[in-house]
């Protein structure tokens, strides 16, 4: 279960408060699909990252699979994520100058779940999962978009997260590849029955969802 409440979060740009989110309660249940919309600047990315703990709400409460997030420490909340929650990012985060394989690796080395040994056989099957094993040894700096997409999936859920944060996994990609990686993302979160919320402006994707979100309207701030 993912639980937050009386949220507030306040951005502070060099003296200057920016109010992104204000939100009473949320709740999302063990392994439903949840779509999240709403227009830019709405306050999506910052509630993915209140959530994977990536970041602290200036007030409130974030509980996930019961544990306080908001009482941890950064390093705390960084062990939990490793071992918890696979996050893809709406900007990648990838390692241009790293190669596939060790851009993958890499999220194994940070939790507990595997040995040395083990770290590279299960990425070399995450990426064969995704179709991008010949490219193994290939700089993510010279992949292609859909490509790089398909990295970052690999990346979020090799740890076998139970929960999937997709921040725009089809932004950048044709409408086609966008369904495909889409399709990608909701068989792997059904086989690990992991939780999977994405973030998504796409309205012909909705119905792959259990329901829909529209953080626009629950957002007290920006009302
Ligand atoms: N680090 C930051 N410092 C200051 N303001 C920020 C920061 N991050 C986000 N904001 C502001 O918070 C608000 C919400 O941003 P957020 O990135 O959560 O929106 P979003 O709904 O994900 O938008 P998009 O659909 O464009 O990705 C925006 O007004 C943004 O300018
Ligand atoms: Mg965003």
């Amino acid at each position: 279960m993912i639980e937050l409440n009386n949220i507030e979060m306040i951005y502070d740009d060099n003296g200057t408060k920016i109010e992104a989110l204000k939100l009473k309660e949320l709740k999302v249940n063990d392994g439903e699909k949840v779509a999240f919309i709403g227009s830019s600047g709405c306050g999506k990315t910052t509630l993915f990252n209140l959530i994977s703990g990536m970041l602290l709400p200036t007030k409130g409460k974030v509980t996930v699979e019961d544990v306080g997030l908001t009482s941890l420490t950064e390093g705390e909340r960084d062990l939990f994520r490793a071992n918890h929650i696979g996050y893809i990012f709406q900007d990648f985060n990838l390692f241009p100058d790293f190669t596939v394989l060790q851009n993958v690796v890499l999220p194994m080395s940070f939790s507990k779940r595997y040995e040395k040994g083990e770290m590279e056989k299960e990425a070399l099957a995450m990426l064969k999962r995704v179709g991008l094993d010949g490219k193994k040894d290939q700089k993510v700096k010279t992949l292609s978009g859909g490509e790089r997409q398909r990295v970052a999936i690999a990346r979020s859920i090799v740890n076998k997260p139970n929960i999937i944060l997709a921040d725009e996994p089809t932004g950048n990609l044709d409408y086609k590849n966008g369904a495909k990686i889409m399709e990608l993302i909701t068989q792997i979160a059904k086989e690990e029955k992991a939780t999977l919320l994405v973030i998504t402006h796409n309205n012909s994707q909705l119905d792959m969802f259990d329901r829909s979100i529209n953080i626009e309207e629950l957002n007290e701030a920006i009302k």
